[in-house]
């Protein structure tokens, strides 16, 4: 059995033309451009990397991108002042701070800081009560994503068995929750679950959000299993620099029914879904 591809790319590409032509409709007849605000603190490569994409694709859907890039050294006093200032900025409707933050910065604190209806990481503790309790709220964009291409591929997910590893708040929690809100049968495991590949193989639906290069084998999949691979890794191998996922691609493909590449799978469809949840947020503030 070979897996069926689930094309994170394509998909985000459609997300990405829905938001482009509701940004359209909302500067034609209310005369809004939705505003996106990231911050970025410090230097660390990675984190550069995604901030430069988020505000290409932010320009990209015809939105106002707005950077901020504070030292390493920042003070939490000055970031404080800086998010401050954009939850009074009417035209910034969408905030986002980059994680992780320098050791000395406190992210509870910064994050909270966000006004809830301009947090569209969805990281406030008043959108993850929200989301738990199943009320309206900004949604995590990478459990967003993820969610999005399980409903496309399955229709309806209810009564699967879900297995989420890794209890991040930023991916494992936030996916255990909308799992549950479609009336999945959901499974949280981590470092500590015992017998983790017996756990997994009683799944239907595994999201692997570890941050372990290639740490779920084919062999704890079940037959049929639809694989979600949140993982991003970068690995040496045969001398190259490679992206691999937190799933073992080459073996689990063999027995899933259908499974996200990386990469190609969930990765566009995190910036996607921030966009997405950029216009919610526009959209909400205005009515
Ligand atoms: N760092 C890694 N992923 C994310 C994310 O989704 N949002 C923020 N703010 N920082 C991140």
């Amino acid at each position: 059995m070979t897996a069926n591809i689930i094309d994170g790319k394509a998909f985000a590409a459609t997300v990405r033309e829905k938001v482009t032509g509701h940004v359209a409709r909302l500067k034609e007849e209310n005369g809004i451009t939705p505003g996106l605000a990231v911050v970025l603190v410090g230097e660390d490569p990675a984190s550069q990397v995604y901030v430069r994409s988020k505000g290409k694709q932010t320009v990209e859907t015809g939105m106002n991108s707005y950077e901020y890039k504070m030292d390493a050294d920042t003070s939490e006093a000055d970031l404080l002042a800086v998010v401050e200032k954009l939850n009074n900025d009417p035209e910034v409707h969408g905030i986002l701070v980059q994680l992780p933050l320098p050791g000395h910065l406190n992210e509870d604190l910064i994050i909270n800081s966000i006004d809830p209806a301009k947090d569209v990481d969805g990281f406030h503790i008043s959108n993850v009560g929200l989301l738990g309790t199943g009320q309206k709220s900004m949604v995590p964009c990478t459990p967003l994503g993820c969610l999005m291409m399980l409903r496309d591929y399955h229709g309806s997910l209810s009564g699967m068995n879900a297995v989420v590893i890794g209890r991040s708040n930023i991916v494992g929690k936030p996916m255990a929750q909308l799992l549950l809100g479609d009336s999945c049968t959901v499974t949280i495991a981590h470092s500590r679950t015992k017998d983790l590949p017996e756990v997994v193989r009683g799944a239907d639906i595994v999201v692997a959000a570890v941050g372990r290069p290639e740490m779920v084998p084919g062999d704890w999949i079940r037959e049929g299993a639809t694989v979600i691979d949140v993982g991003i890794n970068r690995i040496e191998r045969d001398g190259k620099n490679k992206l691999v996922g937190d799933v073992d691609f080459e073996s689990a493909s063999k027995v899933a029914g259908a499974i996200t590449p990386v990469p190609g799978g969930v990765g566009p469809m995190t910036i996607a879904c921030l966009l997405a949840n950029t216009v919610t947020a526009c959209c909400r503030a205005n009515g």
